[in-house]
């Protein structure tokens, strides 16, 4: 299976430091943002991995981890050329990367500490469709959230940012998907704020049936504000120089 990050977005959370670098090369523990989701997929066997980014930064991309010699995976590299353009437009770059068969997909500013290798397995498993990872938080407010059936327990939609949220899990930025989700993508129009959504995309999915997920165990972090930041930067640095967290 290949491996999708998305890192264009504008990161207009994390300015001003956004305005000279692409937030993904920002630090967390040793070493930039993005070495994480690449070492998650790294570690569950998925060596070819393709970056979408924006233009003006690749070349800093390049700089930093090279097409993936040191961290033996194969790494390319894709334009997004409507830079900001939304997820599932970031996503559109990936077809001819993916060709055919099932890929994974990660956000580039999620930190996260669960393997990935029992979920692919899982995914594997499954016919068809999408596979999505949800966590419980106490407020999921600036996330996408699902509405979960009570008895059924299965997810009916996904609302994005809701101010009302009706419930207590948050849509990670970890997607699995089959090939369908390009056809998806062609048929789906930008949101009020512009941008084609990722939570339309397994809106759609949910409507087919064909919508699974899964609950994280470990901590996740997006770590796409300062304040998310600093919390991924303590909980990398824990992990690895063994600091205890409170
Ligand atoms: O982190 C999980 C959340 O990520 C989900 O719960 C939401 O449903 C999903 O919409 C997303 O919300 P954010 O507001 O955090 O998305 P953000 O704009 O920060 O973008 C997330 C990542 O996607 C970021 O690492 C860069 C990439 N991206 C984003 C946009 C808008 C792109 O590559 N291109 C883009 O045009």
């Amino acid at each position: 299976m290949k491996g999708v990050i998305l890192a264009g977005g504008n990161g207009t959370r994390l300015i001003p430091f956004t305005r000279v670098i692409n937030k993904h090369l920002l630090p967390v523990g040793p070493y930039p943002m993005i070495y994480w989701p690449i070492r998650r997929l790294r570690d569950a066997g998925i060596n070819d991995i393709l970056i979408i980014t924006n233009k003006k930064q690749l070349s800093s991309f390049i700089d930093i981890l090279g097409f993936g010699e040191n961290q033996d995976v194969r790494i390319q590299y894709q334009i997004q050329e409507n830079e900001g353009g939304g997820i599932a437009d970031a996503l559109m770059n990936a077809k001819s990367f993916i060709d055919h068969g099932k890929f994974i997909a990660l956000l580039g500013d999620n930190v996260f500490e669960d393997s990935l290798t029992p979920y692919i397995k899982a995914f594997q498993e499954q016919k068809e469709g999408a596979r999505i990872f949800l966590k419980e938080l106490k407020d999921p407010t600036r996330y996408g959230v699902p509405l979960i059936d009570p008895t059924t327990k299965k997810i009916i939609s996904i609302i994005e940012k809701p101010a009302d949220p009706p419930s207590f899990y948050c849509v990670t930025g970890i997607y699995m998907y089959d090939q369908e989700v390009f056809n998806i993508i062609e048929n789906i129009y930008p949101s009020s704020r512009n941008e084609l959504e990722i939570t339309d995309v397994n809106n759609l999915y949910i409507k087919q049936g064909l919508l699974h997920y899964d609950v994280l165990k470990g901590w996740w972090i997006d770590a796409g504000t300062h304040e998310s930041l600093y919390k991924a930067q303590r909980y990398v640095c824990a992990n690895q120089f063994g600091e205890e967290i409170n």
